[in-house]
């Protein structure tokens, strides 16, 4: 199946490295118009770079998405940069820290460092994007939770609480903005190589000292690639008829 995704303007968070990046570079490829936020400048130039080897349409902004103002102003500026405004919000913008630490020892900062971000920077960005939205009548919104919360406990209790209250505030926004002609999707990857798996994974083993679970799992990692594909589809409007959350490899 060929995907059309030349009537999309796409905004995702997280850009710069890993899914997020991976995603710009496949939505591109289908016509996509992409506006790339994150607070990583540097690899925004470098898929910058890649989208404009490839002709594509695209703008970089950087946005904290923890900030509530900053990440409203810069949403509403964005809906201005292609005709028709932002009709796709990807948001991949996230963190995970304290893996395999005790509840007991996880320092307060830690969570409420990844609960800002996780949780309340999905809120910050979904509500200035439904803002928009609301007003056309139409959208699609794909949210990343994760397998940790969800349907397994993960590795950081902050992540975990993080994502399972993403993929709660779904099933709300799936009732709610539903009525608005959005549709609303949350996506679980499975265990992903980028910067933030990486980092984790060598916590974990400064934590637990398990050298071999650290090599198995280095060694199982999937591709930011593969999960690029099917955020590309989920967006598309071939997907109009799907429903609910998305689990990945
Ligand atoms: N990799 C995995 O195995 C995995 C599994 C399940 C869920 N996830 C989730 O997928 C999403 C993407 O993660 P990834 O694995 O591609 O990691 P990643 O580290 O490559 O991507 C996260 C991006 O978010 C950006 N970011 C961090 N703080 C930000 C802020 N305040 N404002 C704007 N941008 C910010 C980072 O700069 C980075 O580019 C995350 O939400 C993560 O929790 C990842």
């Amino acid at each position: 199946m060929k995907l059309d995704l030349n009537n999309k303007n796409i905004l995702i968070t997280g850009a710069a490295t890993g899914m997020g990046r991976a995603s710009a570079l496949e939505v591109s490829k289908h016509g996509a118009n992409v506006i790339l936020a994150d607070i990583n400048s540097e690899g925004l130039v470098e898929v910058s770079a890649k989208l404009k080897a490839l002709g594509s349409n695209f703008r970089s902004v950087l946005m904290d998405v923890t900030s509530i103002d900053e990440t409203e102003k810069k949403i509403f500026e964005a809906e201005n940069y292609f005709d028709g405004g932002i009709n796709t919000l990807v948001h991949f913008a996230g963190a995970l820290e304290g893996s395999m630490v005790d509840i007991d020892d996880l320092a307060p900062e830690t969570w409420d460092r990844i609960i800002n971000l996780n949780l309340n920077g999905t809120y910050n960005v979904v509500r200035a994007v439904a803002k928009l939205m609301k007003k056309r009548e139409s959208g699609v919104i794909l949210l990343t939770s994760s397998g940790a919360g969800v349907h397994s406990p993960g590795s950081s209790p902050a992540y975990s609480a993080s994502k399972g209250g993403t993929h709660g505030l779904t099933f709300h926004l799936q009732n709610y903005l539903s009525n608005h002609g959005i549709r609303i999707h949350d996506i679980l990857p499975g265990s992903i190589r980028s910067p933030l798996k990486v980092r984790q994974l060598k916590e974990a083993l400064q934590n637990t000292g398990d050298q071999k679970h650290f090599e198995k799992s280095s060694d199982e990692l999937g591709e930011p690639d593969g999960v690029a594909k099917i955020v590309a589809f989920i967006i598309s409007d071939d997907a109009s008829y799907l429903k609910g959350s998305i689990i990945t490899r």
